[in-house]
């Protein structure tokens, strides 16, 4: 960890829109007199009916509701394009640039995409889906993806985005867990020059899917995928009969806007659902407070539409602030490591928003990369999905932003919607690794085991004593599971997940997750459900995956396979069981270690003892600690002498 200390630029105190001052002053008031400051923050949003109440929530069991703005109506995609038109409907709402640098990338007025939309809107609604639909969105990073989520908005069908890297499994699993009876894809993807078959994977999904009835296919290759007659549609053969406007229905400020799925620390993906007037004012007003995005920059946030990254930070608040998003088909190392910085000089990107991971793989690169591009646009970079190790920031901040840009380290989760813990970069003096201080009207504790909260500087579980706008309603079809994943272990609490330290100024480290979530590349991972797919494979009687340290993905995923009797733990299978993940999950579930184990370190009561399999993972062997309440501690030698990496 390091202390040191970047003070606010002088002419950022100056010029964003909240300083230090600014700052104390919007949270100090957002706690103390919330029902007015976030009735007055409303204000921002464009209301069919204007909401006269803000919060009405209880973390505790007995009465446990969360409800923001709920007399209030409004229309999410109207909020996004409409309220535009008549002041910026020529300004660019969105740059594409497309995965082959050698192709022109292509915009969108908002008036542009106010037609799109619509017309989307109108395909959606001849196949039937009406309000409260759950529509499941399988897309590559293309224009009709944003198109095709904003559509959903506007007609008040549920979106459910699924990340194209997951496979037909996960995605079948997905489509059925919501009852989807419509899926949007595109005939193929393409990233970093390979393609990837959606198509074909949703007709895969499909023979586990039985709620699917009709498939949207959008063509963006051109690649020749069969149809099959009565259930898949060419999206540009539907959507050339139907007219640009579609009004947009009036949605109560609490009914969904869009399920996406996590991992969590137990059991299969939940869908974490979020409202539509809370969720988008949260987008909006992070996005407009952290990056001070003012009309007519270039933003730019790399992430996928199907992480939550994508969905509130290339989608949602740029498009509800009248933004220009830049929207990225690519990888950042493709064609070269320069890829990325050659976007921000083709796009005068001002504003850039990515990961750690992405920081990290480029830094190995070269310097020589970044600085034979100018990237004298930048004025911002941002950060978001893991613990940003001081070496990756300084590299940002000295290589990449040449010391003259702030770094936001943005930590939020799914289930935040938008940024909690992140600086303002007029407002706080930055120290590399820390997300510094909390969003307006968050209000983070550190708790010990027990659930003490501890004070000052220390460090413990992150915990958010109060409700706020963008936080998620509900897990979809599980309410109690809602309620207990998150509200259960601190009572009248809402529980994150991470571990965190505060220090004496009072600026938070996050410092990982304290459950059996893996983190690998600022994507979760549940232990369980690599577990899972495991234990499927034929040969396999047990299995247990914990995380190990990565140099580039932050964490990699450590599997201990257990085989059945009379099979033989060779280079051949582990390849195999690398392959099997990957077809059970996607790539990002991919193991970067399997080592086969004779035996399961277990307490006498069957439990496995995850502590000891994360240290031998860690690679830390000599502190394991108390072993000898397992049932048989010889198993921990074998562990230990056949250690893998
Ligand atoms: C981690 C991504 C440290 C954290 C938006 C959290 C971070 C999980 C940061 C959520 C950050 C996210 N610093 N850790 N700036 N941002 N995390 O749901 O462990 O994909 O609980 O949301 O990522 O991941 P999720």
């Amino acid at each position: 960890m390091s202390d040191s200390i970047y003070p606010v630029p002088a002419e950022w105190a100056r010029r964003a829109r909240v300083d230090a001052a600014g700052y104390e002053r919007l949270h100090g008031l957002s706690l103390a007199d919330p029902g007015s400051f976030w009735l007055e923050q409303a204000r921002r949003l464009d209301w069919i009916k204007r909401p006269e109440i803000a919060g009405d929530w209880s973390f505790d069991e007995a009465d446990f509701h969360i409800q923001w703005f709920a007399d209030g109506k409004l229309n999410v995609a109207a909020n996004c394009i409409d309220r535009h038109l008549a002041s910026r409907g020529g300004d660019t709402a969105i740059i594409w640039e497309p995965d082959d640098p050698a192709e022109a990338p292509r915009s969108y007025t908002y008036l542009q995409l106010y037609e799109e939309v619509c017309r989307f809107a109108n395909v959606l609604k001849a196949q039937g889906v009406q309000k409260g639909d759950r529509v499941t969105v399988y897309m590559p990073m293309i224009p009709e993806a944003a198109f095709a989520i904003l559509a959903c908005a506007r007609i008040g069908a549920i979106h459910s985005v699924v990340f194209g890297g997951f496979s037909p499994e996960a995605l079948a699993g997905r489509i059925t867990d919501c009852d989807s009876s419509v899926v949007i894809t595109a005939d193929e993807g393409r990233r970093g020059g390979k393609k990837v078959p959606l198509k074909t994977n949703v007709d895969a999904a499909a023979a586990h899917a039985p709620a699917l009835e009709k498939v949207i296919v959008v063509k963006a290759t051109g690649g020749d995928v069969p149809m099959q007659p009565g259930r898949d549609i060419w999206y540009h053969e539907a959507a050339a009969g139907e007219p640009a406007d579609c009004p947009p229905v009036a949605m109560g400020a609490e009914d969904p806007l869009f399920i996406l799925y996590t991992s969590g620390s137990t059991g299969k993906p939940k869908g974490v659902l979020h409202s539509s007037g809370g969720y988008l004012l949260w987008a909006s007003l992070t996005h407009a407070l952290t990056f001070d995005y003012r009309p007519g920059q270039v933003y730019w946030c790399a992430a996928d539409i199907g992480w939550v990254t994508g969905h509130s930070y290339i989608v949602y608040g740029p498009l509800a602030n009248g933004a220009t998003t830049l929207m990225f088909e690519g990888v950042p190392n493709w064609p070269s490591a320069a890829r990325i910085w050659e976007v921000v000089d083709r796009h005068k990107v001002e504003i850039l928003y990515t990961a750690p991971t992405a920081l990290r793989a480029l830094m190995r690169e070269g310097d020589a990369h970044v600085t034979r591009t100018s990237r004298k646009s930048l004025r911002l970079l941002g950060t978001v999905g893991e613990p940003i190790n001081p070496e990756a920031w300084r590299w940002y901040h000295e290589v990449v932003g040449e010391g003259r840009c702030p770094i936001v380290d943005t930590w939020w989760q799914t289930e935040t919607g938008g940024h909690m813990i992140t600086p303002l970069p007029g407002a706080m003096a930055l120290k590399p690794g820390s997300a510094t201080l909390p969003f307006p009207g968050v209000d983070p504790q550190i708790v010990d085991a027990d659930g003490r909260v501890l004070h000052g500087a220390t460090e413990g579980n992150l915990v958010i004593a109060r409700s706020w706008p963008g936080q998620m309603r509900t897990v979809w079809g599980d309410h109690a599971r809602f309620f207990q994943t998150y509200f259960s272990t601190y009572p009248g609490k809402y529980f994150t997940g991470d571990g965190c330290r505060r220090d004496a100024d009072g600026y938070y480290w996050i410092t990982g997750r304290v459950d059996d979530v893996i983190n690998v590349s600022g994507h979760r991972m549940g232990t369980a459900e690599v577990e899972s797919a495991l234990v499927l494979h034929p040969k396999v009687a047990e299995a247990a995956v914990v995380g190990m340290p990565h140099d580039i993905k932050g964490q990699g995923i450590y599997a201990y396979v257990t085989l059945n009797a009379g099979c033989t733990g060779d280079e051949a299978l582990r390849a195999e069981l690398v392959k099997w993940v990957r077809t059970e999950i996607g790539p990002i579930a991919t193991p970067d270690a399997i080592q086969f184990a004779p035996g399961l370190p277990k307490t006498r009561s069957g439990k496995i003892m995850r502590r000891i399999l994360r240290k031998i993972a860690e690679g830390d062997v000599t502190s394991l600690g108390d072993t000898s309440t397992l049932a048989d501690p010889a198993v921990v030698d074998d562990l230990v002498a056949n250690r893998v990496g």
